[in-house]
Formats: C-alpha cells, structure tokens, sequence
C-alpha cells in the first residue's frame, strides 16, 4: 500500500504498550535513573524512528505519591515518554494475574493456570475486571494526550481491551492492534472464560497485526468460530464494519547491531572473548528466562550432546544469559530454581578443575557486551516452545557477518517462517534431535555456513523495524480511509 499524496511525512504516532522503553528505578524523592526495557517489543521499537512518536505505557515501578510521580513525568518527557500510573494492587491482578498467569500462557500453548495457579493470584474474574481497569486507565492517558490526525498503535497481549475503549472515546480516532505473542489455535483461545470480550475489543480496532499468516489466520478463525462472524480474505466483518486482519512480521534495526561491531570498546571485548574461550567452539543462548524459551530443555539436550559426543566435552562452552522477568509471578520463580538445579547437575557431572561447560548467567548485558558476544558464538541456539518471533535469532545474524555462525532455531518460534532456510530448524521438545543439531552445526564446513548465514543476513537487513513500522501505519491510514469511504457511498 503506497503512502497517499500530501500526508506529512512525520505523522504523530501514539504507541501504546504495557511496558515504556525505559524502565524507572527511583534514586530520591525527586531523582529518577532510566534503563533500557528489556523484551522483543522493546528492541523492535527502538529501531522504528520516521515518525514523531510518543510512548505511552507503565514505567515499571509503583510510584504512590504525587511529588514522584510528577518528577518521573518530567525525566519522561526527555524520552518523548508518557507514563500510565498503575497501583501494586492492579499491578499484582492485571499484570502478574490476567496478562502474565492467564494470558502469556494460553496463547503460547501452554493452557489455562489449574486451581493453584489461580489461588496465588485470586480468582480469574477479579483478574480480568482489574485487566479492563487497567486497559481503561491507559485510555485514560492516550485520550488526554490524543490530538485530531494521531495515529494511535496499541501493542501486546496486555492491551486487547484498548482498541474498544479508545473507540468509545472516539469513534473517528484511527486505532490499530499488533500482537507480538502467537495467537492460539481457535479451540486454545476457545478455553479462554472471556473468550468473546476479548475478541469483540480487538475487532474494534481499524487494522489488527500479527507477526505472521498463521497467528492472523488463527485470529480471524477465532471469530467466524466463536462470535459467529463472517471471515474475509481481507479481515473480519461484523455488520457492515470490516476490522482489516493481516500479518506484519516484525524486524530489528540491523544497522545498530552491525555498527556497534565497530566500536572500539565491542572490538576490545571481541578480543577478550575470544582469547577467555580460544580452544572452544562456543554456543550462545540469550532468552528471558520465561518457560516459553525453552531454557531447561535446551540445556538437558547440550548435556544429551556431551554425553555421546567425548571428544566435545572440552571443546565446547554453552553461555546461557537468561534475563530475570516477571520474578513476582511464581511460575517464574520456580523455573529459576529448575534451570539452577539442572546447570549444577551438568557442570557437576562434566566439568573439570578448570573449566566448566555452561555458563549461566542470570542477568542482563549491556548491548555492546551483548553485541561482542553475538559476533565471538560459533553456535545460537534459540530454542522457544513457543514464541511469537524471536529477535534474538535476528540480533545474532546481524552480529555474525565475518564469523558466520550457525543458528539452530525452534520451529516453533515466528522467527522461523523466516530464517528458517538459513537456520537448522528443531522441535525444542525433542531433546535427541537438538542434540543432534548441535553436532551438525559444529561440524559444519564453512561453505555450508556461508551459504546459510547469507540467506539469514540478507533478511534481516532487508526486513528491519524502521520498514514494520512504515508499512503497519501506512496501512492503518489507508484502511481508515477505505472506511470513510465506504461509509460515504
Ligand atoms: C514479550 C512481550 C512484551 C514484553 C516483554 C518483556 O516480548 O511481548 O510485551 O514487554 O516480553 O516482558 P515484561 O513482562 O517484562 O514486559
């Protein structure tokens, strides 16, 4: 869809998501520090930058007085940041209960919580009432700041009640919805107690995105299947208002990742690297450490591999760096626990004096040591049960130019509907056939690597945030307009 003629190049976008790009940690009464967010959302967004854009969202911290939050206004501001308020308690029931207990689950197949699960975070109606709450609050914010001609994006599984209450505010405002999570299989989504609800606000929206054909296909089965609506090849129609339904598959900005390579501190900590593990091929592992990645069953299948392969033992190291997320949630904690007791159990069992065979870290890089990391790793391994694109797969690529590493990718993840040709693709649950993919990507010859990174490179430089954005509002304005239309005839 091309831009229509005259439309200022800069258009205002109002982009909003559960979470800002920057994370606020108080430091005085009045002082606040802000740190990068951490999460695919986040790093795709960074890199979209041709449009006047202000964020609007949740810093991340519960801020009760007024003297805080008008302090952490203002440092927001700086950032073109425009923070929603959300006491502990909405937080505890909307955030940790309905998106992260409820939502986050069900849509990467791992079902509904059982009883225990819902008992920790109280029950399922006091959760959604909490979730409409907090959907209605960043209404709230978006109306305050909404000016005639914005485009307004919402982003995420936290938001699917937004694109209704931001039509009820204002049925001319343009809205769209982009997921970045799968969207289920019908019967998942099905199970869901506020099935339709659900589905009826995101309809309210203009256009509805998804990262790929299946999730949008999903989606659209979702409602000729539950709410009895009639599918279209372009979306959804409900009494004469059409919601356009498409996939938008996202991408990173390549050129910051290829840049940094250049940086004398990146080039310093390449050499460091590289010296720390000379000997060893090594393999990388970058995930939140969230059940959806796939943590524990990627490190059983390197222990799989060690275990039939001898002459690897001392000439391979797995770093795992598993990012802390959602440590309020218990499934989170326990899985923390599950991924300590099973590294412990490996390095136990086959490391030596000197060295050991994984690395596990739990915490966050800086992006340059990110970075330097990518561009030393022989072997990714980015192995998601589920996962709705996966832009660490993409970040590797764009590090990997002169090394040409080797990424073994989850079929599973979105990412692999694009990479897949380049990457070596695995069922993360099959713990036999990864650790075969492990040997296969280590003994690879180089012209085999060449040919698959090339293909993988050549994507990700091609299919970059920056184009997502354009082509996702671009096609909101023109929807928009094909809806007036349709209304005049
Ligand atoms: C995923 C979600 C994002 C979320 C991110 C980090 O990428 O799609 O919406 O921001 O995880 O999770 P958190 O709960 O820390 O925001």
């Amino acid at each position: 869809c091309g831009r229509q003629v005259g439309r200022p190049l800069r258009q205002r976008l109002l982009v909003v998501a559960n979470r800002l790009p920057v994370s606020a940690v108080r430091k005085g009464e009045e002082s606040w520090s802000l740190e990068i967010s951490a999460g695919g959302l986040v790093s795709a967004l960074l890199g979209v930058k041709e449009f006047e854009a202000r964020w609007i969202g949740w810093a991340g911290v519960n801020v009760p007085d007024e003297v805080g939050q008008r302090a952490l206004t203002k440092a927001l501001a700086e950032k073109r940041c425009i923070p929603v308020f959300l006491d502990e308690e909405i937080v505890h029931q909307y955030y940790n209960g309905y998106c992260n207990n409820i939502l986050w689950p069900l849509f990467h197949y791992l079902g509904l919580p059982q009883e225990d699960r819902l008992a920790t975070t109280r029950s399922f109606q006091s959760q959604f009432a909490a979730y409409k709450k907090a959907n209605q609050m960043f209404a709230d914010v978006v109306n305050e700041h909404y000016e005639d001609g914005d485009v307004v994006w919402c982003h995420d599984y936290h938001l699917m009640f937004l694109p209704k209450c931001l039509k009820d505010y204002n049925i001319k405002m343009k809205v769209g919805w982009f997921l970045h999570t799968p969207f289920p299989s019908s019967e998942i989504h099905r199970t869901l107690p506020s099935r339709s609800e659900l589905l009826r606000s995101v309809l309210a929206a203009d256009l509805v995105g998804f990262h790929t054909y299946d999730y949008a296909r999903h989606f659209v089965s979702a409602c000729t299947r539950i709410l009895g609506l009639e599918g279209t090849p372009e979306g959804v129609e409900d009494q004469g208002k059409m919601t356009r339904v498409a996939a938008f598959p996202i991408g990173i900005d390549s050129d910051r990742f290829i840049r940094a390579l250049e940086v004398p501190q990146v080039q310093e900590h390449i050499k460091e690297l590289t010296e720390r593990f000379s000997g060893r091929k090594v393999m990388l592992g970058v995930d939140r450490l969230d059940m959806i990645k796939g943590i524990p069953q990627k490190i059983l299948a390197f222990e799989k591999f060690l275990e039939e392969n001898q002459y690897w033992r001392d000439k391979v190291v797995l770093l795992q760096i598993a990012v802390p997320t959602r440590t309020d949630v218990p499934e989170y904690q326990k899985l923390t626990s599950q991924v300590h007791e099973i590294v412990g159990r490996i390095n136990g069992r086959f490391g030596t004096l000197t060295a050991v065979p994984i690395h596990h870290l739990d915490r966050s890089l800086d992006f340059h040591a990110l970075c330097a990391l990518y561009a030393v790793t022989d072997v990714a391994l980015v192995t998601s049960l589920r996962d709705g694109m996966n832009l660490v797969s993409y970040e590797f690529v764009a590090c990997q130019d002169s090394k040409k590493g080797v990424l073994i990718l989850s079929e599973f993840a979105g990412a692999a509907q694009s990479l897949g040709a380049g990457a070596l693709l695995v069922n993360p649950w099959n713990i036999t056939e990864v650790a075969s993919s492990i040997g296969q990507a280590l003994n690879m010859t180089s012209e085999e690597r060449e040919k698959r990174h090339r293909h993988n490179f050549l994507h990700v430089t091609n299919h970059t945030a920056q184009e997502w954005a354009e082509t996702f509002v671009s096609e909101l304005n023109d929807t928009v307009v094909e809806a007036q239309l349709r209304t005049r005839q």
